[in-house]
């Protein structure tokens, strides 16, 4: 059966597509497209026609699987064209998302009407794209170069009511009376002529508009290439005829998906999308039903992680041991919702709701009523057993019971229960209401139904997860460890931090090694004996030379945090060089690149080796969304191979790296990773 099919409604013909699951336009549902408009222009008898989705969403853009393959016709902007040039009005009835190309067939109908809770967007940007059908010159003729803009270049998807505001869409439907709301729309507007077409709607606007708009987002697109073709694109659409504009986006559009930032952006989407599914477990296996959850600690990172849920809905309950720490807990985590909701993001009465949600007590035993206990405690395997210990007795029979470590060994923590299958890792990043990565941590005998309904939990909370294998630091913390080593040996060979830290922002990282060692502390995990130094580090820590907190650290801090490079942290570096007799030499860009880069794709290679990850994207999944890594290089595996696998092991070799054994073979293979 055909994935477009026609409906008549007397003189209405309503177009409907059925391409689960999100109504992607493959070449399947452009021929239908294409099919249903021919119908209705051919028959006399057919005053308007309507173009609507089944399922959850109207089209949700291109279909991105067919990109890099020989695209069937129609492609999307002759088809849009032939939508607009139909002669007859043509109505987009739309629910759920309008997205990319989806958008553009909306832009193209003559009239729009939606549901209230539909959304638009030209999330394109984000593919490292434009849209490509017309859209960059349609949207700012509709709605405005603003909104264009705003749509365009930074990929905003807006609301129904926003949309009207805008003159995107004409009208509002019922929420459950989209096609017959439609059907009547249709039928009022079928006699005006000429049909509005949004190709020829008059475009006025600022020219300042655009220079204000590059400067004010600047830092955003700091490295992208996509921002840019969509402003571009939309600027031209304001200088040159309609034709003129559509051949520029052409040529643009072509560019970006020729390109890498285009391939390794769309590797991203992809990838978020696989790390989801666990290889070895059935989909579709019963999930345990999480109603409460426990939160052990209400630190940071146990008050950020409470956030999620409460945001999600989902009752917590928090144990502290003093008051005092509960209640500061307690306040921060309000502080920080009213703080959202003084930006406008969630209303006052959101704030109330989230904050209802929140049981705060001093006694464990109330943890007796959770589905899923995370401890959030102090990082210390003695410490975690204990709270474990307890928990066992505590916990409901089937409750799952979580670890928020960073790298402990998540085995011998579930060995101190009596349902190590029960038991697993939940590794969030900080600020853990924001950071979107959570790194679940399956132990040799955690339950597949456990890990399932934590990933599932994952997405709920707006999370994205990935299983990790139990090995030190997991797959993100284990593979910054060898950079961090390295990035110390530069600079006892020459190197300076800034210097490090400059390779690694100008590659798109946001900040370098060093930068990182100031912000989260250059005292995590130091020995607190100031007369004891065996390294650099120590002996800016004795100096109480602790990072950003002190306002000094590698760097030396104004009030305003700017940093400035430390003279006292070069003599340091220079005692340290004389004391160790290292030979110094010039360190160039290259050097930083092999010697604290490629030894990441190294460790990365041994993870997947090990089977501590599920595949090498889920590796890319990580440091795009923990650690900042330049979604446009794809995250280190996908990078890695764009870089090529034999020039990763000759650089490794260059610098006396002991090579994985899968690098090797794949690089000797001419293989990929991704
Ligand atoms: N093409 C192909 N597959 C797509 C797709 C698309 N445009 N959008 C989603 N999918 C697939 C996903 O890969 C996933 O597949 P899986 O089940 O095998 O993993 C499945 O559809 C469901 O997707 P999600 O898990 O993301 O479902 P959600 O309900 O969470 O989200 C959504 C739905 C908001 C529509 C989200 O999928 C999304 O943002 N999609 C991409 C939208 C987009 O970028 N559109 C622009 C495309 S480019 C374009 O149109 C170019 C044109 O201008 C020429």
């Amino acid at each position: 059966m055909s994935v477009v099919r026609t409906e008549r409604h007397d003189d209405i013909l309503v177009i409907i597509s059925d391409n689960p699951p999100v109504n992607a336009l493959s070449a399947a549902v452009r021929q239908g497209l294409e099919a249903g408009i021919k119908e209705g222009v051919a028959d006399d008898s057919i005053a308007a026609m309507v173009i609507r989705c089944d399922g959850k969403t109207f089209f949700a853009g291109a279909d991105i699987s067919e990109f890099g393959k020989p695209m069937q016709e129609p492609i999307l902007p002759i088809l849009v064209d032939m939508i607009e040039a139909a002669g007859k009005p043509v109505v987009a009835a739309v629910h759920g998302t309008a997205l990319g190309g989806g958008c553009e067939v909306a832009l193209a109908s003559h009239y729009r009407i939606a549901v209230p809770s539909a959304k638009f967007g030209t999330p394109e940007v984000k593919l490292g794209i434009l849209p490509g059908a017309g859209g960059t010159q349609r949207l700012p003729r509709v709605a405005g170069v603003e909104l264009a803009l705003e749509m365009t270049a930074k990929g905003t998807m807006i609301p129904a009511n926003r949309a009207r505001d805008a003159g995107l869409i004409d009208r509002l439907a019922g929420e459950d009376s989209l096609e017959k709301d439609a059907i009547a729309f249709a039928r009022e507007i079928s006699g005006i002529r000429p049909v509005p077409k949004s190709s020829e709607k008059p475009l006025t606007h600022d020219p300042a508009v655009f220079e204000q708009f590059r400067k004010a987002n600047a830092r955003r697109f700091r490295g992208y290439e996509a921002p840019e073709a969509n402003i571009a694109c939309v600027e031209k659409a304001t200088q040159t005829p309609y034709e003129e504009g559509v051949q520029f986006e052409r040529m643009q559009f072509m560019k970006l998906i020729m390109g890498v930032q285009s391939a390794a952006q769309r590797h991203i989407f992809f990838a978020e999308r696989k790390a989801s599914k666990i290889d070895d477990v059935p989909a579709d296996i019963k999930l345990r039903p999480i109603k409460r959850v426990g939160v052990i600690g209400a630190g940071t990172m146990g008050g950020g992680i409470t956030m999620n849920f409460l945001s999600a809905g989902i009752p917590v309950t928090i144990v502290e041991m003093q008051q005092e720490a509960l209640d500061r807990g307690t306040a921060i985590m309000r502080k920080n919702y009213e703080a959202t909701a003084a930006k406008g993001r969630i209303t006052a009465e959101q704030v109330e709701q989230a904050m209802g949600l929140l049981k705060p007590t001093l006694d464990m035993n109330d943890l007796a009523e959770c589905d899923l206990i995370i401890e959030a405690v102090y990082e210390n395997m003695d410490v975690k057993k204990e709270v474990f210990g307890k928990l066992d007795k505590i916990a409901k029979p089937g409750a799952i019971l979580a670890s928020n470590t960073s790298f402990l060994d998540v085995n011998e923590i579930a060995a101190s229960t009596s349902r190590p299958e029960d038991v697993l890792g939940m590794h969030f990043f900080s600020p853990a209401n924001v950071m979107k990565l959570l790194e679940v941590v399956r132990g040799d005998k955690t339950a597949g139904d456990v890990l399932a309904t934590v990933m599932a939990l994952a997405k709920k909370i707006r999370k994205v997860a990935v299983v990790a294998g139990v090995c030190h630091g997991f797959i993100g913390n284990r593979m910054l460890e060898p950079r961090q080593v390295e990035a110390m040996k530069l600079l006892m060979e020459g190197a300076t931090p800034e210097q490090i830290d400059k390779v690694h922002v100008d590659f798109g990282m946001p900040m370098g090694p060093f930068q990182m060692s100031d912000l989260a502390g250059v005292d995590i995990g130091w020995h607190r004996d100031p007369n004891r130094i065996e390294n650099i580090r120590d002996a800016l820590c004795a100096e109480e030379r602790w990072g950003q907190k002190k306002k000094a650290g590698w760097y030396d801090y104004d009030d305003k945090r700017n940093p400035s490079p430390s003279p006292r942290v070069a003599e340091i570096i220079e005692e340290f060089r004389k004391k160790s007799g290292a030979a110094q030499h010039e360190v160039t860009t290259e050097e930083i690149i092999e010697r604290t880069l490629y030894p990441m794709v190294n460790e990365g290679a041994r993870i997947l080796e090990e089977g501590k990850a599920q595949r090498a994207s889920d590796i890319d999944v990580v440091w795009i969304y923990g650690y900042g890594w330049p979604p446009y290089r794809g995250g280190p595996m996908f990078w890695a191979d764009t870089e090529g696998l034999k020039k990763i092991v000759a650089g490794l070799e260059k610098h006396g790296f002991k090579i994985s054994a899968l690098l090797k073979e794949k690089a000797e293979k001419g293989e990929r990773f991704t």
